[in-house]
């Protein structure tokens, strides 16, 4: 049996299901010959309460990141995470993480690691439904021409229950009681998160350092219950939508509430649901929808992540 040490920054509703789940699925690492070793676990408050396994290593102190092997990063913020991770990474091991905003917005830091395999991030986009996996190997056989996609899942919850009369203000206290929301839920609600995860993936399909200033952004504060409601009386639902297409000078690439017809492929049912329509010329069109917010739907892709280094499959390496 090897042991393999494991860092974890961050927790909060991931974090918790991270350390849960690596519990839950010991079997698997037994099959593969390894013993986790979680070394240390960053949080701010080392006393409080938390449903995590007895024993856990809380610590504010990061200083465990020295003795890891490999670390899963659940802060969120920006530049927390990127001042760990950058020395991290620069020391060639790898950083699995869920956060989007970092990716989104300090790529030209993180680009080179990337590249060279050492960053995964499936659980950044649509949490445990996985997008990022297909679009960084096989699809890229296929000529992209575009994506649609409905990415955020507390938006979702919103609009949803928006349908059936709740207040936009009670739908949002519900979405950040569940763990689907931001810190702070602006991001969300601006459109700036599914901006974040458009970004992401366009990477992958249109410009390897398609830059986030690019995304034009626009989020759900002022659709009303009114509005829900005569989307509905058409057969038709409101949907933060994230788009992304080749218009006449380049690539286009929009978040903005839409109205869609209740058959179309982004209503699927389920609150926190997200879902994505892919375009490719040569593969056709295909539809990804599942889980998009949670804590456990995003642990499972992070110790799916973990589970690819284990294995020797490389991170999620961008378009060249
Ligand atoms: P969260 O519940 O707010 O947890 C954040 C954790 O990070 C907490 O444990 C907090 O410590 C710790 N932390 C934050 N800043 C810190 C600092 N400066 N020093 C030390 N510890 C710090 O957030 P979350 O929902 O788990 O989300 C974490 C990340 O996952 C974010 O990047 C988010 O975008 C991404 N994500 C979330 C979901 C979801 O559904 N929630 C899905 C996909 C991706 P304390 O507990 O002591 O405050
Ligand atoms: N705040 C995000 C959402 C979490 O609501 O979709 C998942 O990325």
């Amino acid at each position: 049996m090897r042991t393999v040490t494991v860092g974890l920054l961050g927790c909060g509703t991931v974090g918790q299901n991270v350390l849960q789940l690596l519990k839950r699925r010991q079997n698997i690492f037994d099959d593969l010959g390894v013993r986790i070793e979680v070394t240390g676990v960053l949080v701010r408050d080392a006393g409080r309460e938390r449903n995590v396994p007895e024993g856990t290593p809380l610590t504010a102190d990061p200083a465990f990141l020295q003795e890891s092997s490999v670390v899963i990063e659940a802060l969120g913020g920006v530049e927390q995470p990127l001042a760990l991770l950058l020395p991290y990474l620069r020391s060639g091991r790898p950083v699995i993480t869920a956060n989007k905003a970092l990716l989104a917005e300090r790529w030209d830091d993180l680009r080179e690691h990337a590249l060279a395999g050492r960053l995964y991030y499936e659980a950044s986009v649509m949490a445990g439904t996985p997008v990022i996996g297909p679009m960084s190997t096989v699809l890229r056989a296929s000529t992209f021409t575009r994506l649609q996609a409905v990415l955020n899942g507390t938006c979702n919850h919103i609009l949803t229950q928006m349908e059936g009369g709740q207040s936009y203000a009670q739908a949002l206290a519900e979405a950040q009681a569940l763990g689907y929301a931001e810190d702070p839920p602006t991001l969300d609600v601006g459109g700036f998160d599914t901006a974040h995860k458009l970004t992401v993936l366009a990477r992958f399909c249109a410009d390897g350092n398609f830059p986030y200033g690019d995304v034009q952004v626009s989020g759900i504060e002022g659709v009303t219950l009114e509005d829900v409601a005569q989307a509905r009386a058409a057969g038709e639902r409101i949907k933060l939508v994230a788009e992304l297409c080749c218009g006449g000078e380049g690539w286009r690439a929009t978040v903005s509430p839409q109205r869609l017809p209740t058959t179309h492929p982004l209503c699927s049912e389920g609150a926190s649901r997200n879902a994505l329509v892919y375009e490719g010329e040569e593969c056709g069109t295909l539809i990804f929808a599942g889980g998009g917010a949670g804590g456990m739907v995003t642990a499972s892709a992070m110790v799916g992540d973990l589970l690819d280094w284990l294995i020797g499959f490389p991170g999620h390496v961008p378009l060249h």
